[in-house]
């Protein structure tokens, strides 16, 4: 199966960490010295994917100015000969014509945000990547689960799973456990923010997707469930009755950025990660956990 697109939802209001995202988008909330998205489509990128999808909405434009060319920064960084910087805006350029942006228009939920995408991703499979979700860990998540989609049939779609504690079930889409071969397992049933107490498991749906083109007319006529919105796990659970949903137990460290706190803790795990900081940050921490 060869998964070329992948959709990033990022109409999102960022609710959860106003007043940063007041005005900016939270996908250009920056984790050490680049914005989450980046990070995603960076991600997409080590995986394979060809084709980026950007599902936006209003104030979401800085995004795609984010993903171009800056011709006035890139000639000045020229004439003042500063090379090394110039390199990192080339390192992580898709190429021109591999970009492509359309709009929500209404916040109506995850599922609706996919199915904005249909015409740009047309009759193949592909990926979902939600950009407040960041896996640390090389090979990154996507391409761990490009790797297990490829040893399984076409028409497979596959979640990455993570383990939760039982008492933050409620707050994700959970997903019960059929057979299982290592770190994958046929899913058994699915259900998008379980009532305390009533998760078939404690593996939480994070956000990495691939599925089939087939979710689009599905999402169609998806009505609204948990929350008031168009959730994509409904539509996935109606797609699971002809075909095969696997489950992905990735290997890395998940961070959710849509929270104060996964927010702070990515900056701490991604600062450490990176060489040229760590020595230093791990000894300013050491005084702050002193004080
Ligand atoms: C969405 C999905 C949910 C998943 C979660 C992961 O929920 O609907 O199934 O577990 O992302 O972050 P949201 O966080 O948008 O409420």
């Amino acid at each position: 199966m060869k998964i070329r697109k992948a959709v990033f939802p990022v109409a999102g209001l960022g609710t959860r960490v106003l007043p940063a995202t007041k005005a900016m988008p939270k996908e250009m909330l920056t984790i050490v010295d680049k914005p989450l998205i980046q990070y995603v489509v960076d991600e997409a990128r080590e995986a394979g994917i060809e084709h980026f999808v950007f599902v936006t909405g209003r104030n979401k434009g800085v995004i795609e100015d984010h993903f171009d060319r800056m011709f006035e920064l890139d000639t000045t960084l020229a004439a003042r000969g500063k090379k090394a910087e110039q390199d990192i805006l080339a390192a992580n350029q898709p190429e021109a014509g591999a970009m492509s942006f359309t709009r929500q228009q209404a916040p109506l939920g995850l599922g609706h945000a996919v199915w904005c995408a249909r015409d740009i991703v047309g009759d193949e499979p592909f990926a979902v990547v939600l950009p407040d979700e960041l896996v640390l860990n090389t090979p990154g998540c996507l391409k761990q689960m490009i790797e297990a989609a490829s040893k399984l049939d076409a028409k497979s779609n596959l979640l990455a799973v993570e383990a939760v504690p039982d008492e933050l079930t409620h707050q994700y889409g959970i997903c019960g456990v059929g057979k299982r071969n290592g770190r994958i397992f046929e899913v058994d049933g699915m259900v998008e923010k379980p009532p305390k107490g009533t998760a078939p498991s404690n593996l939480s749906i994070t956000g990495r997707y691939i599925l089939q083109p087939e979710i689009f007319k599905i999402l169609e006529t998806q009505e609204r469930g948990a929350g008031g919105e168009i959730q994509l796990t409904d539509a996935m659970i109606r797609l699971a009755k002809t075909q095969k949903f696997y489950g992905v137990e990735f290997e890395g460290e998940r961070h959710d950025c849509g929270s104060k706190q996964g927010f702070l803790r990515a900056n701490i795990a991604f600062g450490l990660a990176r060489p040229e900081l760590r020595d230093g940050l791990r000894a300013e921490m050491k005084k702050y956990l002193e004080k």
